[in-house]
């Protein structure tokens, strides 16, 4: 990163931290991943629960758009597969319209999904004759469509870099990366173009506060409604409903880093080694609907399947066989999902495409 530094001059953060994460080198590009073997544990990774509710949603989405065939889910930011795993373990209602397209920018990862999952080449899967579902493929980015479908992320968008502004006595200023004495160091450079944007977000922010410019985030989800005629986009996510939510919250508490799962360092620290992520300014992506994580996963159902759950390990607690073991994991899950404080308070954020109603989850 120095020698990018050197050559030329300040650089601004969001290129510095896709760099750290996706290049040959950087995080995702050399190893990290979600995952209980990975740096930071996910919705997905923390077992098959989530993907069983889920594959309940995609139900809903799909009798409300009349049960269409292929039904096309593509997942941005796929990792190593694993919510796409757990759905076809499922077996939901659609899966025998489902065309499901992981779309993942690491490589290695998108290689440890198509060992995983019983993947086609994507030309089968995107534009290939009907035949029966459910098929997977895996893809370098997001296919251009149109589809008739679903386009989901879980913890994508705060993997995606975003330009870092701070505002000062003058106005606003981008922080960018120089090098002072052979070390990477933050420059704060005044930005005339920033503060038009920033007086719409972020405008009773007092001098010295930073907030993040969530550009890319906000192409992604322009670029995944575009690819529907009719559907969602739905992105679960941590974040806030506001920018000045964010301004108040602190800049060390809205981009992170984090490593084997915990708290990594300064986020110009070992550049490449650790996770650098961004709390989802929600107000910026302007969603048609904004719901915390619990509440979702409730209107899905989750503690009918969890009092279940609970019922069958009372039951079968002292034989203690795989299905007492199973229930038992079940009701552990469930509590991770919907914990007020962490994966349930995550928000998830939906856009209808094509006049479709604008509700994020109508149940199966
Ligand atoms: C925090 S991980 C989440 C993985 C998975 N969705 C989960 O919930 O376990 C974010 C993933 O998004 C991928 N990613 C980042 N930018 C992307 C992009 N523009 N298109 C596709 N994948 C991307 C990263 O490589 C990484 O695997």
């Amino acid at each position: 990163m120095l020698g990018l530094v050197r050559r030329r001059g300040a650089v601004p953060a969001d290129e510095v931290i896709d760099l750290a994460l996706y290049s040959d080198g950087g995080f995702y590009g050399a190893g990290g991943s979600a995952g209980r073997r990975g740096d930071f544990l996910t919705s997905p990774e923390v077992g098959p629960l989530f993907g069983v509710l889920v594959g309940r949603a995609l139900d809903g989405w799909w009798q409300a758009l009349d049960e269409p065939d292929p039904f096309v889910v593509v997942e941005g930011g796929a990792g190593a597969g694993a919510l796409a795993r757990s759905v076809l373990a499922a077996g939901p209602a659609c899966s025998p319209a489902l065309r499901w397209v992981c779309v993942e920018r690491a490589a290695r990862l998108r290689a440890t999904a198509s060992a995983t999952l019983p993947v086609e080449p994507p030309a089968q899967v995107l534009g290939g004759p009907s035949r029966g579902g459910p098929v997977v493929t895996v893809v370098d980015d997001l296919p251009r469509g149109p589809f008739t479908g679903v386009v989901l992320a879980n913890e994508l968008l705060d993997n995606l870099p975003p330009v870092i502004a701070e505002r000062t006595e003058a106005g606003w200023g981008e922080v960018r990366v120089g090098e002072e004495a052979g070390r990477l160091v933050e420059l704060v450079v005044p930005s005339a173009e920033l503060a038009r944007p920033l007086a719409r977000w972020a405008g009773g922010a007092p001098p010295g506060s930073r907030v993040p410019l969530a550009r890319r985030a906000d192409r992604w989800v322009e670029r995944a409604k575009a690819s529907l005629d009719a559907g969602w986009v739905v992105c679960i996510d941590y974040g806030a409903p506001t920018t000045a939510e964010l301004a108040e919250r602190g800049f060390a508490g809205w981009l992170r880093t984090y490593r084997g799962h915990g708290r990594g360092g300064g986020w110009l620290d070992d550049l490449g080694r650790q996770d650098i992520t961004c709390d989802v300014p929600a107000d910026q992506l302007q969603p048609a609907t904004i719901e915390p994580q619990a509440e979702w996963l409730r209107r899905l159902g989750i503690d009918e399947l969890t009092g279940t759950a609970r019922h069958a390990w009372q039951e079968r607690a002292a034989i203690g066989d795989l299905m007492a073991l199973r229930a038992r994991s079940r009701v552990a899950e469930a509590a991770a999902l919907t914990d007020e404080g962490g994966l349930g308070r995550f928000l998830v954020l939906s856009w209808p495409v094509g006049g479709v109603a604008a509700t994020p989850a109508a149940t199966a």
